[in-house]
């Protein structure tokens, strides 16, 4: 595995500080808002501000930014303002996605329905508290999104660039939504092909991790449908390259750089790539194996360092890798030829090149 160049760490600090600034400032005028109806809003909304701020990568708003400064580099403040609405989106998706996949940990703390059920049964008792936990995240996630268009619908752009990108908010959300439904769909199906896999991929993840993300910038800056075509052609490979080395690390990688579960896929019975392939190519005995580990509420640690072995035995990992390296390339390949300004491009590529390899 290369190392990853100091450069993209400097650059992904550089944004990160300005968006959690931003961040920061909206959610204390949201705690505000809701302290005005009660002390229930009000806590629940410090809590959606402390899962946003307890850490991430802030890809998506790093992502909206650079969308933009392809085509111009005016008005950097006003962009970074309205980035922040792709990392609500963000936390709004995961406080969701948490409740569905029943993970506990989320940026190396409790999920939010956890946090939630942990109150209950110190505030009212252990009676349903996982109900109230989850009835609390859903309702919380509700919010992160709302306020998320809020962001978008209240910045300073020309209000025609500004209802494109609402609109392709909605787009982003609308896919994620599908992707979702075929995700959840998938785990109880007997059979599927890569192609479903990578569709999934795509609307799930590349949507509204890279590709919309970049569309939104690039919308406020005045894009017109061949700089969308440009970015897209960039975002879809890298979006599919990004949950791909996502599902690996979700298997071979390490539970404390990653701040998720490891191995929860496996017990989720996930269908990845990863799985497809070493079920092609193992033998019955790992087929049975593999079978019995999968969507087992009760797997264990054992059996899941079976399911790696297998993985790795098929070639199947090496596979996944290889799929993540090509589909980078493409993507670089095609930022490289498009005219955007060569900042924004360097910095793209230099990006791609930190999701091909990542850790967390
Ligand atoms: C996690 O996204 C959800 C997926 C699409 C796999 P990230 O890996 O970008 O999560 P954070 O924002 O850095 O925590
Ligand atoms: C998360 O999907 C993508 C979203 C739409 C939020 P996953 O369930 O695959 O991602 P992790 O592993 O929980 O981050
Ligand atoms: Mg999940
Ligand atoms: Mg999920």
């Amino acid at each position: 595995m290369r190392t990853i160049s100091a450069d993209v760490n400097s650059l992904l600090a550089h944004y990160q500080t300005q968006i959690n600034e931003r961040l920061e400032e909206f959610f204390d005028k949201k705690v505000e808002e809701a302290s005005r109806i009660s002390n229930y809003p009000r806590e629940v909304v410090i809590g959606t501000k402390e899962y946003t701020l307890r850490g991430g990568k802030r890809l998506r708003p790093i992502f909206c930014i650079l969308g933009y400064k392809c085509l111009t580099d005016h008005n950097l403040e006003a962009i970074i303002a309205a980035s922040i609405s792709l990392e609500l989106m963000q936390s709004s998706l995961l406080v969701h996605d948490d409740i569905m996949d029943e993970d506990e940990l989320r940026r190396g703390k409790k999920t939010f329905h956890i946090v939630y059920e942990n109150l209950c049964e110190r505030r009212f008792g252990k009676n349903k508290a996982r109900r109230f936990g989850e009835n609390i995240a859903i309702v919380a996630g509700d919010l992160l999104e709302a306020y998320g268009e809020e962001v978008l619908a209240k910045s300073s752009f020309k209000s025609d660039y500004v209802k494109r990108a609402l609109a392709t908010y909605a787009e982003i959300v609308k896919k994620v939504g599908y992707g979702q439904i075929l995700d959840i769909t998938a785990e109880r199906k007997g059979s599927f092909s890569e192609d479903d896999i990578l569709t999934i991929h795509k609307l799930k993840t590349a949507s509204y991790t890279i590709e919309g993300p970049l569309h939104i910038g690039a919308l406020l800056a005045g894009a017109d449908e061949a700089d969308l075509q440009i970015l897209s052609a960039y975002g879809v490979p890298l979006g599919l390259a990004f949950q791909i080395q996502d599902d690996i690390l979700g298997l071979f990688g390490s539970e404390e750089k990653m701040g998720k579960p490891v191995g929860s896929d496996v017990r989720e019975g996930k269908k990845t790539l990863l799985i497809l392939h070493a079920l092609e190519r193992c033998t019955e005995d790992e087929k049975e194996l593999l079978t019995k580990a999968l969507g087992n509420e009760r797997v264990t640690v054992e059996e899941i360092d079976t399911v790696r072995a297998i993985v790795q035995r098929t070639g199947s990992l090496d596979y996944s890798k290889k799929l993540v390296a090509e589909m980078t390339d493409k993507a670089v390949q095609a930022i490289k030829i498009s005219d955007f300004r060569t900042e924004a491009k360097d910095s793209l590529i230099n990006i791609a090149d930190f999701i091909g390899n990542r850790e967390y």
